[in-house]
């Protein structure tokens, strides 16, 4: 039996739990899952090597030529990036990487370039795709469209056990305006800037467990989808 195409969309603020949700949503479906954060902080990442100020947008722009990023799957399902031939999946997860990240994808040119492979990716398979403009610019035809979110102090919360277990803990002040600030930055850009799709439900985790979240991330997928 051929197996059903269908693109889940999951957008909101960072910290809302996207990636793990649609991670674990990913896997009860059998469907591949892409983190389109990962992509941007892989730019992000070569800009910090290169020592470029990831706010200076004709020196990014300048350096996208020199960039091969490959998304691929290792044994364990786990979505890995290959940065020019490198495997910089552990780099891009350092506490400044965020920050970069925010900076390089608030450049439309930055954008631009990384449209045509996120949405390759989901002509060949059943996707669910976690990022800020999916449901919006990446994939507005997505068959299920999600807006997942929790208050600032929550995900706060939840980012400050997250760095205890990585053994990098941070006070939860300064976690908290990261939050806000990033939430600022994505939300306030010109270029795809974050916002609900007027066909997304809303999800907000907040007063869920992480169970209680996957339940109903799985229910709203079928429910559309009828899988
Ligand atoms: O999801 P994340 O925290 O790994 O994303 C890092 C940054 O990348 C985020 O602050 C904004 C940007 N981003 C984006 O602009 N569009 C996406 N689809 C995904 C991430």
């Amino acid at each position: 039996m051929e197996k059903k195409i269908y693109s889940v969309a999951v957008d909101g603020p960072s910290g809302a739990g996207k990636s793990t949700l649609a991670k674990a949503a990913a896997a009860k479906l059998g469907i591949v899952y892409v983190d389109t954060g990962a992509i941007y902080r892989s730019i992000g990442y070569y800009v910090y090597r290169k020592g470029i100020d990831p706010k200076d947008a004709p020196a990014v722009i300048a350096i996208l030529p020199e960039l091969d990023i490959r998304m691929c799957y290792g044994e364990d399902g786990v979505q890995r990036m290959i940065l020019n031939g490198e495997d910089v999946s552990a780099q891009i997860r350092l506490p400044e990487m965020s920050m970069y990240a925010s900076a390089v994808s608030a450049i439309p040119e930055v954008r631009t370039f990384l449209l045509e492979m996120q949405r390759q990716i989901a002509r060949t398979t059943a996707v669910i795709m976690d990022g800020r403009d999916i449901g919006t610019v990446v994939l507005p035809d997505a068959e299920v469209k999600i807006f997942l979110t929790a208050s600032a102090e929550i995900r706060a919360r939840r980012r400050m056990k997250e760095l205890e277990q990585r053994g990098t803990p941070q006070p939860f002040e300064e976690v908290l305006q990261q939050i806000v600030e990033r939430d600022w930055a994505d939300s306030h850009r010109e270029a795809a800037p974050l916002k609900q799709a007027d066909d997304a439900v809303l999800l907000d985790t907040g007063l869920l467990n992480f169970e209680e979240s996957l339940t109903a991330l799985l229910n709203i997928i079928r429910e559309k989808v009828g899988v």
